[in-house]
């Protein structure tokens, strides 16, 4: 094995009957692969879409076999997780109790083992078991999402904004988390607004506008591009 792959073709989503993406095609291999796009340009839809979460028409191929469109636990099942944006946490459960939940599709045993590998991987978590999701800062409330995440023992990772909203650092801290996890072996999807960290921190990227793929390629080469750096990075 070489690591999990996704291969979408011809995918297409929307709202009633209101085409958002359309003929979209993505190759998301080992690694991390950057979503990148204005406000409204579809981003949401397709991670929704690939979770499952929203119907859609077209191929979503993951390590060769088919994904169903919008059964969400069956995509749960095969190997995808979604870290949705605004993080969606239980603010009134405990952070063992959110991460638990991440687990639900699996044995217990299993899932206590998996609650551990959480508390190594994320230390700062392990303090705070017990406190209540919605009393953590935005930064550690990202990381239990991604912890979360991670209890279904995932083979892609989607992650839409997870810097929303944090501080300079936080952000770093939190790619760098992305990094470490697809560098563990674990594919990851991701969207973000913060083009320049999301490009150094990523392999590849795609670049949406009204659901089409405008621009795509290595994480590097897109960093330097003219196109991303007029339309994301201020370059004159
Ligand atoms: N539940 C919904 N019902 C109807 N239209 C929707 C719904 N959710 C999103 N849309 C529309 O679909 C389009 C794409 O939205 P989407 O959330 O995928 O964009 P995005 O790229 O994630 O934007 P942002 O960067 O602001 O998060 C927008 O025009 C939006 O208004
Ligand atoms: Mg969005």
């Amino acid at each position: 094995m070489s690591g999990t792959q996704l291969t979408v073709r011809r995918l297409a989503a929307g709202y009633h009957g209101f085409r958002v993406i359309q003929g979209l095609d993505l190759d998301v291999t080992p690694g991390v692969t950057v979503v990148l796009g204005p406000n409204g340009a579809g981003k949401t839809t397709l991670l929704k879409a690939l979770a499952g979460l929203l119907p859609r028409t077209g191929d979503a191929v993951l390590d060769g076999a088919a994904l169903p469109s919008a059964d969400a636990t069956a995509c749960v099942r095969r190997g995808l997780a979604l870290v949705a944006e605004g993080r969606q946490l239980f603010p009134q459960m405990t952070v063992t109790e959110n991460l638990e939940l991440g687990g639900w599709l699996i044995p217990a045993r299993l899932r206590a083992e998996r609650l551990a590998r959480a508390f190594d991987d994320f230390p700062r978590l392990k303090e705070r078991a017990t406190q209540l999701a919605g009393t953590m800062s935005g930064g550690e409330q990202q990381m239990v999402a991604v912890a979360r995440a991670l209890m279904s023992g995932p083979r892609l990772l989607m992650l839409d904004e997870p810097s929303l909203g944090l501080a300079p650092r936080m952000v770093d801290e939190l790619l760098a988390i992305v990094r470490r996890i697809a560098d563990q072996g674990v594919t990851v999807l991701m969207v973000e607004q913060n083009v320049r960290k999301a490009l150094q921190a990523a392999d590849r990227g795609y670049v949406l506008e009204r659901g089409r793929v405008v621009a795509s390629g290595e994480a590097q080469a897109l960093l330097h591009s003219d196109a991303v750096r007029q339309a994301y990075l201020g370059a004159a």
